[in-house]
């Protein structure tokens, strides 16, 4: 199987052990040496707004744009999307890039080697899958290790005020002061690297106890207990990531991945911390995987709109888009036995704690990825996205994929229907919500030029979760037919009066004098 990640990317995946452990038994060979960006001590936002096509410092477009040709070239590129900040083409919040990590988090706060010292060692432990060898369960254990460093609330409430727009924390309700402040701190942590990492693993007690609903219809297994120990010190930037075959042993052992049709979920400790559990998924080989994105699917984000998202991301509770939670609860149900969940979000690592915990108290159990740290000095070089779908493809060459999330990001426009054209026989279903004709704060233009070719039947773009209700999705039925489609490849921008896939917002006959003139122009050109 190909992928598209350039060979500088390949080397820097094989020196950071992100590629199989198991087809790579040397990997200290190449010194993973990569330096994290320094910190940023002023907001790192470009400030614009979610419903312009244009950069905040640009606001005057449309007078630039009346008074002469040369800025209607400038302007272009605003209006076509190929210079809209880099958060919004490369699908990562921009509040949610050049977090700042190990070393420069000591520096820039001051901390010494002997303070973090005498912190106890806490171990990120996401939860993974596992897929069925000739050598039995290969489990991918990934995660981070680090420690948390004493921060005076002064200094963290400082930190926090980095992160927000127009609002200082002194002024949030005392829960969002609370959650901005967790967040805050999960960020300022010290990555440690060198560490040897072993776990626990037990069966995990029926879903249900441990808090997570559904989650397809997972079984608890005979056995399995054993401890593993990680085989590959950590990264600089203290991340692991392999797989590791497990061993059949104890009661009556694991189900063989060819002797049932069931996911199978063990318990993961993280031995020395009680801050490294996860639950793995023993994910058999056949049968249907969602993978599913979170931000402006699974919970309201508007990532097109700066100030909403970063007081969605910081400091409100995490809330689920509409009835969501009933749409896969649903699928959770009635899907077949061997339906597994995963949860693939390009947030960063320091994020993945809150996307956990809220995903699980409203979502199906299931496999999780987010943004290592190992490619936090490389978001233009590689698509995050693409690379971690790519390795679950990989990882589950006979399962079929319901690829699941919203128009308003661009590696997803990208990644999901490309992913349909190199593996045609894996793609399911596409789900994608179409954000703007469905939301009046997002009027970022997105691209549907991916599409073309494929069959329209395996695509939907929808507006609400109710359009999902009732799809034969295990029989391919992807498309709800009362949804009206009218799918054209190419940009789409509501504020400019092509209303993209998925049909057109009532609201934008209220847009006013100066963007209808910014419409007509355009459609002129
Ligand atoms: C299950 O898979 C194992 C390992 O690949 C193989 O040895 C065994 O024969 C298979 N069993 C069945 C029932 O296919
Ligand atoms: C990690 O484990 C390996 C193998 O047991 C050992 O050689 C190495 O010294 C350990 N590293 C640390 C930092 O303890
Ligand atoms: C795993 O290691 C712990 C000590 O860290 C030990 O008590 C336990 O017996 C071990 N379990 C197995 C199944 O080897
Ligand atoms: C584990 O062993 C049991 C009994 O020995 C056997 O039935 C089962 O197929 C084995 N499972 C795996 C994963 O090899
Ligand atoms: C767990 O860690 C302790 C030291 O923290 C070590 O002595 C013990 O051997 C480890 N257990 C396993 C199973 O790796
Ligand atoms: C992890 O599991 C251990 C053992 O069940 C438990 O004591 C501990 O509270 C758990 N940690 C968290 C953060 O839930
Ligand atoms: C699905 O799994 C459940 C739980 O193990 C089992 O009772 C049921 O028979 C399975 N259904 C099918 C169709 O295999
Ligand atoms: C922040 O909240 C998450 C989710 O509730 C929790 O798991 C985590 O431990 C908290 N982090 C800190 C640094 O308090
Ligand atoms: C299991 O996953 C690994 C890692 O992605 C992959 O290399 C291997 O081919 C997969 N094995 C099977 C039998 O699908
Ligand atoms: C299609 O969408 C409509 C509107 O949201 C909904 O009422 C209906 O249940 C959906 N499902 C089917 C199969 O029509
Ligand atoms: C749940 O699924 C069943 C069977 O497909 C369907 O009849 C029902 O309308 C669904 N309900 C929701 C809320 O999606
Ligand atoms: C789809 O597009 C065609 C041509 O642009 C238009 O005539 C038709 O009314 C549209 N259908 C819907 C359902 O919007």
């Amino acid at each position: 199987m190909h992928t598209r990640i350039p060979r500088r990317v390949l080397l820097l995946g094989a020196a950071l052990q992100v590629a199989n452990a198991v087809a790579l038994p040397e990997p200290t060979a190449v010194p993973a040496k990569i330096e994290a960006r320094a910190p940023r001590t002023t907001p790192a936002a470009i400030y614009f707004e979610g419903d312009r096509s244009f950069v905040y410092d640009k606001r005057n477009v449309l007078s630039d744009i009346v008074s002469g040709v040369d800025s209607v070239a400038k302007s272009w590129g605003s209006v076509l999307g190929t210079d809209l900040p880099s958060y919004f083409t490369e699908g990562i919040p921009n509040w949610f890039q050049d977090f700042p990590t190990g070393s420069d988090v000591m520096k820039s706060l001051g901390i010494g080697d002997d303070d973090l010292a005498a912190k106890p060692t806490e171990v990120l432990n996401i939860p993974p899958y596992a897929n069925w060898t000739d050598q039995g369960w290969n489990v991918r254990f990934h995660g981070n290790v680090y420690k948390v460093p004493d921060i005076s609330q002064e200094k963290i409430d400082d930190l926090a005020n980095v992160f927000l727009i127009d609002v200082k924390l002194e002024d949030l309700p005392a829960d969002q002061q609370a959650n901005a402040r967790n967040l805050t701190k999960s960020i300022f942590i010290v990555q440690q690297s060198d560490q040897n990492v072993s776990f626990h693993l037990e069966p995990a007690p029926m879903q249900g106890s441990s808090g997570e609903p559904g989650g397809g219809n997972a079984i608890t297994p005979d056995g399995g207990d054993q401890n593993i120990t990680f085989p590959y010190e950590t990264t600089a930037q203290g991340d692991f990531d392999a797989f590791v075959p497990i061993k059949n042993v104890s009661g009556s052992g694991l189900l063989a991945g060819n002797e049932t049709n069931n996911v199978q979920r063990l318990n993961v400790y993280t031995n020395g911390t009680l801050t490294g559990n996860a639950t793995a998924f023993l994910v058999p080989p056949t049968g249907i995987t969602f993978i599913s994105d979170i931000d402006d699917i699974l919970r309201v984000t508007k990532i097109y709109n700066p100030k909403e998202g970063l007081l969605n991301s910081f400091a409100r509770n995490f809330t689920p888009w509409m009835n969501m939670p009933g749409i896969y609860a649903n699928w959770s149900r009635t899907m077949p036995n061997n339906t597994h969940f995963h949860y693939l979000t390009t947030t960063p690592e320091q994020a993945t704690r809150n996307y956990m915990d809220f995903i699980y108290k409203m979502y199906p159990g299931g496999s999780f990825d987010t943004r290592p740290l190992n490619f936090s000095d490389v978001p233009n070089t590689l698509s995050i996205r693409n690379y971690l779908l790519t390795k679950v493809f990989e990882t589950f060459p006979q399962r079929k994929f319901v690829l699941v999330a919203d128009t308003s990001n661009s590696d997803v426009m990208k990644d999901y229907p490309q992913l349909a054209h190199d593996h045609p026989d894996q793609v399911q279903c596409i789900l994608l919500r179409n954000t703007s004709a469905t939301d009046s704060e997002d009027w970022f233009p997105y691209n549907t030029k991916g599409f073309e070719g494929l069959n329209s039947n395996i695509y939907m773009f929808f507006h609400v979760p109710d359009d999902l209700t009732g799809l034969d999705i295990a029989n391919g039925q992807c498309v709800n037919t009362t949804i009206p489609q009218n799918v054209t490849f190419g940009t789409q921008a509501e504020l400019l009066g092509i209303h993209g896939a998925g049909g057109k917002l009532a609201a934008s006959s209220t847009l006013g004098f100066g963007v209808a003139l910014l419409a007509a122009i355009f459609l002129a050109l």
